[in-house]
C-alpha cells in the first residue's frame, strides 16, 4: 500500500484543474471552473470543477469526487494507478508499505519486468534511429511501409540488431537482472548459462499496459522466408498476460472514449497505418481471436466495436462466431470489409486517408444484419443450408441482452431473409427460454456448492429485478432516514470544525459536541454510519477531520457521499459565496437551530422507529412479565418522544 505520508503530498501537490484540464477544456467561471462533461454527450456545460475544494461535480451523470476520482472515473484506474499517475505528473516519489514479504517481492518482481521491459524499449528505440544498421534495415523499412516519424515515435518502434548479444550484454552492462532478462522473453539462456537475444534482427513493436508503460513485445522478421515465424511475440509473464491485452489501447483510449466507438483491426501494421491516417480510436487483438476480457476492456470506454476486417470472405466467415461474444457483453457491433484482400493497412496506403475514412462511412454494416446476408449469400438455392442460417442468425441475436434492441434485429432480419417476423420471434423465444433454463440450472449448481440447497430458483429476471430494487429509494420512511442521515454529514462537513458560541455552549468545537448528542443513535444508512465511525475515531486520535480528509478518503461510498453533499448546484454555484456570509452573519441563531434541529429530528424518527416495533411486539401473545416490560419500555420512550418534540418546538425557531 502506498504510505499515508506519500498520499498527503500527493494531495498537497495535486492542482484538480491542472489534471482535470489534460482531460476537459476548462473555463473559469467565476469561482469555480466549468467544461462540457466527459462522461456524458452535452452541448450545455454541466461538469463543474472546485479549485477551492478540490472537487469535481458533473451534474449531467451525477458523478462527482476529488482529482483521484476523476482520473479512476475516466481513466478507469484503479485506486493506487490513479495515485501513481498523479506522483508521476507532480514527481513525487512513492513510498509503500504495509505489503506482506510475499506481496512487496511480488511487486518488485513486477515492477522490475517493467523496467527491463522499458529499458529494452529504449534501447531498441535508439538502435532503429541512431545505429547505421537500425537506420539502413529498420528504419529503411518502415519509411517504405509508410510509417511516417511521429508514428515511429508515438509507438516507440524500434529495432533489434541482427547479432547474437547486443541487446543482453547491454543490458548486463546496465545493471539489469538475468533473471528478468529470461523471464520477459527478452533474452534466452544457453546451456551454458550465457544470454543471447530473442529478436535479432527483427523490427520491434513494444506493447504498452494500460497506463503506458512497456510490458511486452511483438518482434517482425524481414525475411521472407517462410520457415521464418513472421513474427515472434514476448511469453506471458507476470506482467504480460496476452488475453487481457489490446495493442494501442493506451494511446487509442482518449479518442475512443470521444468518439464513442473503439475500431478493432487483426494486426500492429494495421493499428499504425489506420491510427496514423487519423484514425486513433483503433486497437489491434494481436491475432488472436477476441477474449471476453478484451471486450470488457474496450466496454469501459464505449459500448460500439467496429471491427475492420481483414483477409478473404472464408476467413471472415470463421471468424463471425467469435462475435456473438460481443453481442452477449451488452455491446454492438459494426463491421467493414476491405475488397481484393486488402487488410486496413494496405487499404489505407493504396487509397489514402480521405477515401480510407469514406469506404468506411460508407461500408459500414450492422454485424447481424452483415452476417445474414453473407450466410444467405452462400445458402441461395438450399432450403436446409437456408434454415441453418435463420438458426443461426437467431442465435446471435438472442445473446443480446437488450430486448428492445433483439426485436429491432428481428424485425430487419425478418425483411431480409424473407421470414415471417413472428416465426423468428418464436425462434427466439425457444432459444430465450433454453438459455433462462440453463443460466439457473448454473445459479442453483453453484448455490448448492455454497449453501444448503435451495428449494426453488428464481428465474434470471426475477434475480435481476430484485437486485435493481435494492438501488432503489424504498419506501418514505426510509427516504426521510436517509435525508436526516445526510443531513447529520454534511453539518459535520461544513461545521464540525468551527467553534460553537451559542447562549450556554460555548469553546466547544461543532463536530464533537454533535458527535455527542448523537451518541446514542444508531446510524442506518450505510455510507452515512461509515462516515460517523470515521469521525469519531480521527476524534478519538485526536484531529477534526475536515472535508477534505473524506474527499480524499480511500473508499468510493465515503467519497460520493461527501461530494454529493458538497457538490450541490447550489454550493457550486457562485452566490454561494454570497449565501455564506449571510449564513456567518446570521450564524448564532442560524447555526443552533440548524444543528439542533438536525440531531433532534433525526433522534425523534429513531425513536418513533423503535416505539412502532414496541407497538407491534406488544401485540402479539406475551406472558405477563414480558407484556410488563414492554409497556414499562413504551411509556418511557413516549416520555422521551414528547420532550425531544418539546425541545424541537420551544428551542429552535424553525
Ligand atoms: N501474428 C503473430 N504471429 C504470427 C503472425 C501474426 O503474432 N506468426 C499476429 C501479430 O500480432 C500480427 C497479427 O497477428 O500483427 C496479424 O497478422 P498479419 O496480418 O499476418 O500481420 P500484419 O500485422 O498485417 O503484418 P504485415 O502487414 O507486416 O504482414
Ligand atoms: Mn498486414
Amino acid at each position: 500500500m502506498i504510505t499515508k505520508p506519500t498520499i498527503d503530498r500527493i494531495m498537497e501537490a495535486t492542482d484538480i484543474v491542472e489534471v482535470i484540464g489534460e482531460f476537459v477544456q476548462l473555463k473559469k467561471r467565476g469561482a469555480n471552473y466549468v467544461g462540457l462533461s466527459p462522461f456524458a454527450n452535452e452541448r450545455t456545460p454541466s461538469f463543474t470543477v472546485s479549485p477551492a475544494k478540490g472537487i469535481f461535480k458533473d451534474f449531467s451523470t451525477g458523478k462527482g469526487g476529488s482529482a483521484v476520482t476523476f482520473l479512476m472515473e475516466l481513466e478507469k484506474f484503479t485506486y493506487p494507478e490513479a495515485l501513481k499517475w498523479l506522483a508521476k505528473k507532480y514527481g513525487i516519489e512513492i513510498e509503500e508499505t504495509q505489503m506482506s514479504p510475499e506481496d512487496k517481492a511480488e511487486d518488485n518482481r513486477r515492477e522490475s519486468l517493467m523496467i527491463v521491459s522499458g529499458y529494452a524499449a529504449k534501447f531498441f528505440h535508439e538502435s532503429l534511429l541512431d545505429t547505421d544498421e537500425g537506420q539502413s534495415i529498420g528504419l529503411s523499412y518502415f519509411r517504405e511501409r509508410g510509417f511516417t516519424n511521429e508514428t515511429i515515435k508515438k509507438f516507440e518502434l524500434g529495432y533489434s540488431p541482427d547479432q547474437w548479444e547486443a541487446f543482453s550484454s547491454s543490458a548486463i552492462r546496465n545493471g539489469y537482472q538475468e533473471e528478468f532478462l529470461v523471464e520477459s522473453g527478452l533474452s534466452v539462456k544457453r546451456d551454458n548459462g550465457t544470454l543471447y537475444d530473442r529478436y535479432r534482427g527483427r523490427v520491434m513493436f513494444p506493447i504498452h499496459s494500460f497506463t503506458g508503460r512497456v510490458i511486452a513485445f511483438g518482434g517482425r522478421t524481414l525475411k521472407t522466408d517462410k520457415a521464418v515465424p513472421k513474427y515472434v511475440n514476448s511469453p506471458e509473464s507476470e506482467i504480460y498476460h496476452k488475453s487481457n491485452i489490446l495493442y494501442g489501447l493506451y494511446f487509442a483510449k482518449k479518442s475512443i472514449r470521444d468518439e464513442d466507438n473503439c475500431y478493432l483491426v487483426e494486426g500492429y501494421a494495421d493499428v499504425l497505418s489506420v491510427s496514423q491516417a487519423g484514425i486513433e480510436n483503433v486497437v489491434a487483438s494481436s491475432g488472436t481471436s477476441l477474449t471476453v476480457e478484451q471486450i470488457k476492456l474496450i466496454s469501459r470506454f464505449t459500448k460500439n466495436i467496429t471491427i475492420l476486417y481483414d483477409g478473404d470472405a472464408a476467413g471472415i466467415k470463421a471468424s463471425l462466431r467469435g462475435l456473438d461474444m460481443i453481442l452477449e457483453q451488452g455491446l454492438n457491433v459494426k463491421v467493414v470489409s476491405f475488397p481484393d484482400g486488402h487488410d486496413p493497412d494496405s487499404y489505407v496506403r493504396k487509397v489514402g486517408t480521405a477515401a480510407f475514412k469514406k469506404h468506411i462511412e460508407e461500408n459500414r454494416k450492422d454485424f447481424i444484419l452483415y452476417k445474414t446476408t453473407l450466410l444467405l449469400k452462400d445458402a441461395a438455392g438450399d432450403p436446409i443450408k437456408r434454415a441453418d442460417v435463420i438458426r443461426e442468425v437467431v442465435e446471435s441475436i438472442a445473446k443480446i441482452p437488450d430486448s428492445i434492441k433483439a426485436s429491432v434485429f428481428i424485425k430487419e432480419c425478418s425483411h431480409i431473409m424473407q421470414i415471417d417476423e413472428r416465426a423468428l420471434l418464436s425462434e427466439l423465444n425457444k432459444m430465450r427460454m433454453a438459455k433462462a433454463k440453463k443460466d439457473s440450472q448454473q445459479q442453483a449448481n453453484q448455490a448448492s456448492r455454497n449453501q444448503p440447497q435451495y428449494d426453488d430458483v428464481a428465474p434470471p429476471d426475477e434475480l435481476m429485478y430484485m437486485e435493481e430494487m435494492q438501488g432503489a429509494p424504498a419506501d418514505p420512511k426510509t427516504a426521510i432516514i436517509d435525508a436526516q442521515e445526510k443531513e447529520i454529514v454534511r453539518l459535520l462537513l461544513l461545521y464540525g470544525n468551527k467553534m460553537i458560541n451559542w447562549d450556554g455552549i460555548a469553546n466547544t468545537y461543532i463536530g464533537p459536541f454533535m458527535m455527542l448528542e448523537l451518541n446514542d443513535v444508531e446510524f442506518d444508512i450505510a455510507a452515512c454510519k461509515q462516515f460517523v465511525e470515521i469521525y469519531r475515531q480521527e476524534m478519538d486520535n485526536g484531529v477534526l477531520p475536515d472535508e477534505q480528509h473524506f474527499i480524499h478518503y480511500p473508499d468510493k461510498a465515503i467519497v460520493d457521499l461527501t461530494v454529493n453533499l458538497l457538490a450541490t448546484k447550489y454550493i457550486l454555484s457562485e452566490n454561494w459565496y454570497e449565501m455564506h456570509k449571510i449564513l456567518v452573519s446570521d450564524e448564532q441563531a442560524n447555526m443552533k437551530a440548524t444543528i439542533l434541529g438536525a440531531i433532534f429530528h433525526l433522534k425523534m424518527h429513531k425513536v418513533g422507529k423503535i416505539l412502532e416495533n414496541l407497538r407491534n411486539e406488544l401485540q402479539k401473545p406475551n406472558s405477563d412479565a414480558d407484556q410488563d416490560i414492554l409497556l414499562n419500555q413504551y411509556m418511557h420512550l413516549k416520555k422521551v418522544e414528547k420532550s425531544i418534540s418539546d425541545y424541537l418546538g420551544s428551542v429552535i425557531l424553525k
